[in-house]
């Protein structure tokens, strides 16, 4: 069954940016897009930089260290050097609450 989890409230999600969260054992980085919620891992695919240090435009985060950039949407790599995409997590909304399924 789906693992949902409290992340952050929905207020402290910022506008077209992007916020680490810690939720259940992880730490991951959830992204205010046009009024949509998105999660992701906040570790990037190509080494030891964390993304919410990064820039987000539109629905690509760029990671600090390299500058490579995901789609936070999907989590797809979309340039080098990165290789592996990013894992990305469901979110739900509710009463003000933004929950992640680990
Ligand atoms: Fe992110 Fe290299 S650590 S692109």
């Amino acid at each position: 069954s789906t693992n949902w989890i409290k992340a952050i409230a929905l207020a402290d999600v910022p506008d077209e940016d992007v916020i680490a969260v810690q939720a259940g054992d992880r730490e991951i980085a959830v992204y205010g897009v046009e009024g949509n919620v998105y999660a992701t891992d906040n570790l990037c695919t190509h080494g030891n930089a964390r993304l919410c240090d990064g820039f987000l435009t539109g629905h690509e985060i760029e990671c600090p260290l390299h500058q490579g950039r995901f789609d936070v949407r999907d989590g797809r790599a979309l340039c080098s050097p990165l290789r592996d995409n990013l894992a990305t997590y469901p979110v739900r909304i509710e009463d003000g609450v933004v929950f992640v399924a680990l």
